[in-house]
């Protein structure tokens, strides 16, 4: 049995302490709203959640240090909104062994920070707080459905394994099946992003769109989700597992969502405000909206649905002309090239981008392969820890560069990628790409041999140090050739 206090009696904070209870945990719940205490204790009822009876064993206070000392895990259980300061209020009770699970999904626009960052700043103002106690815990899991004892799965995020475990145990019912994730960021993310995306899937409904575009939002929103995640140095993986697609898949398509139901409002033509007016609780969906898009600008990642919903919900364009829009965008792959050889990256699990590692790259033909070559590389290397290659393609020497190669881009790639010095090779398709793969990759490093000289200096303003090594004397690709040819 474990002592836990869920800070925040809403409908998920109930739920989630009846559950606790019925597996004999020893729960208490706080409210910042003593009437909303008053109401429980009198009714054993929540206004929402008409069908669930809340069991008398919880105990309910509206004295936060009672809420707080002697508990082991204290469940934040508040809006987005509230949480820095909830937690500044928590801190003043808590002591460093005590474990805190987030249930709160949203990006604070301001600082860009997560539920657990945020929580995490707080607490430290007060007393040193390890991060590892902080576990965000989300999924696939409504209120309406777990609180009447539908089965339902979860993750416990924390880059702690053990701590994750702890809660993955506590929270483990004859209905929810826990699992553990040590990425808490991508958890958070996918929390917070995927209510974006039910706006939209309910924007859809309310138009009177059908299952073809629900299917077409979830599946392009977790690829939107997950291209900001990967390129904040999450992987893949959290993006399609419970927190990701899982819970885009349960908010884009159930009623209980009110995320989902807002957006139906919307496009069925009432105004955002009376859309959430109607809903009548908190519409995380809408207060992730700043954080997305400045995420999409500082990562320069582009997220077209997501910029949809912010321009219907921050500048009033027909949710029909936001359609119209995105139907209109140019034409392009499911996947870029690039972003595939970036995924493929992460799961070999050589992002590098979390680490202080040394990010350098360099760009070229490298046809028949050189000594010349291989000096440039090695040298170019020895000035990081992490050497990207931009090969460039069949297509682009052949009407940029107007040379014809030996070796076609599949060949030219593997020798590359066989050289040790080498850690992954993406495509150059254009000269103008340079400044894009620089903040992509988050290149520290350009190098080039000094026939290239100065051309690539304006690189500097990204803040990327530019470097043109000497080449090595007499050999080039070209040479090979003039002398084989003669
Ligand atoms: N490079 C080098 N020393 C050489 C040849 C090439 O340092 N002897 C460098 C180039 O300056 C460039 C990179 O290797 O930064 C890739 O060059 P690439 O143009 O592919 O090779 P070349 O052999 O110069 O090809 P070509 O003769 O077709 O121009």
């Amino acid at each position: 049995m474990s002592k836990i206090s869920i800070i925040g009696a809403g409908t998920w904070g109930i739920t989630l302490a009846n559950m606790l209870c019925s597996c004999h945990h020893d729960v208490m719940v706080w409210s910042a709203i003593p009437e909303e205490i008053d109401y429980i204790a009198a009714n054993h009822k929540h206004p929402k959640l008409k069908n669930t009876k809340i069991l008398e064993n919880i105990k309910l206070t509206k004295n936060l240090k009672e809420a707080i000392i002697d508990r082991e895990i204290i469940v934040l259980a508040v809006p987005s909104v509230f949480v820095r300061s909830t937690s500044a209020k928590v801190a003043q009770y808590l002591k460093q062994d005590q474990i805190i699970v987030d249930v709160a999904k949203g990006i604070e626009p301001d600082t860009l920070y997560t539920m657990s960052e945020i929580i995490f700043e707080e607490i430290n103002k007060v007393l040193p707080f390890e991060q590892e106690h902080i576990v965000a815990l989300s999924g696939p899991t409504h209120a309406e459905e777990v609180s009447v004892g539908l089965p339902s799965t979860i993750v416990s995020a924390s880059p702690d394994e053990s701590v994750a475990k702890i809660v993955q145990e506590v929270f483990t019912s004859p209905f929810m099946r826990v699992y553990t994730n040590n990425d808490i960021k991508g958890v958070e993310i996918c929390g917070a992003l995927k209510n974006i995306i039910a706006l939209a899937a309910g924007i859809a409904h309310g138009l009177g769109y059908g299952d073809n575009a629900t299917a077409a939002l979830v599946t392009r929103g977790i690829h939107e989700i997950s291209c900001l995640g990967v390129a904040m140095g999450c992987p893949i993986h959290t993006f399609y597992g419970l927190a990701g697609i899982g819970d885009l898949v349960v908010t884009c398509t159930s009623l209980h969502s009110r995320n989902n139901q807002c957006g139906i409002y919307i496009g069925q033509g009432y105004s955002v405000k009376d859309a959430i007016d109607k809903v009548g609780m908190v519409v995380e969906g809408i207060n992730a909206l700043d954080a997305a898009y400045v995420l999409s600008v500082k990562y320069n990642v582009e997220l077209p649905i997501i910029r949809a919903v912010y321009d219907v919900v921050k500048f009033g364009l027909e949710p029909k002309v936001a359609v119209i829009n995105l139907f209109n965008r140019k034409n392009k792959a499911e996947m870029p090239f690039s972003t595939l050889e970036l995924l493929h990256e992460n799961l070999e699990n050589k992002n590098t981008r979390s680490t202080k590692m040394k990010r350098v790259i360099t760009y070229g033909t490298f046809d028949l392969l050189h000594y010349g070559h291989i000096n440039l590389l090695r040298r170019a290397k020895s000035l990081g820890d992490y050497l990207i290659v931009a090969l460039s393609t069949d297509e682009f020497v052949t009407l940029q560069k107007k040379k014809v190669c030996y070796f076609n881009y599949a060949e030219r790639k593997s020798l590359l990628e066989a050289m040790r010095y080498v850690d992954l090779v993406i495509p150059e398709e254009s000269w103008e790409q340079k400044r894009e793969d620089c903040k992509q990759y988050h290149i520290d490093t350009f190098v080039m041999g000094d026939n290239w000289e100065g051309k690539f200096d304006y690189l500097e303003d990204e803040g990327v140090e530019v470097i043109y090594l000497p080449r090595t004397p007499e050999i080039s690709t070209t040479k090979i050739k003039d002398d084989l040819n003669k």
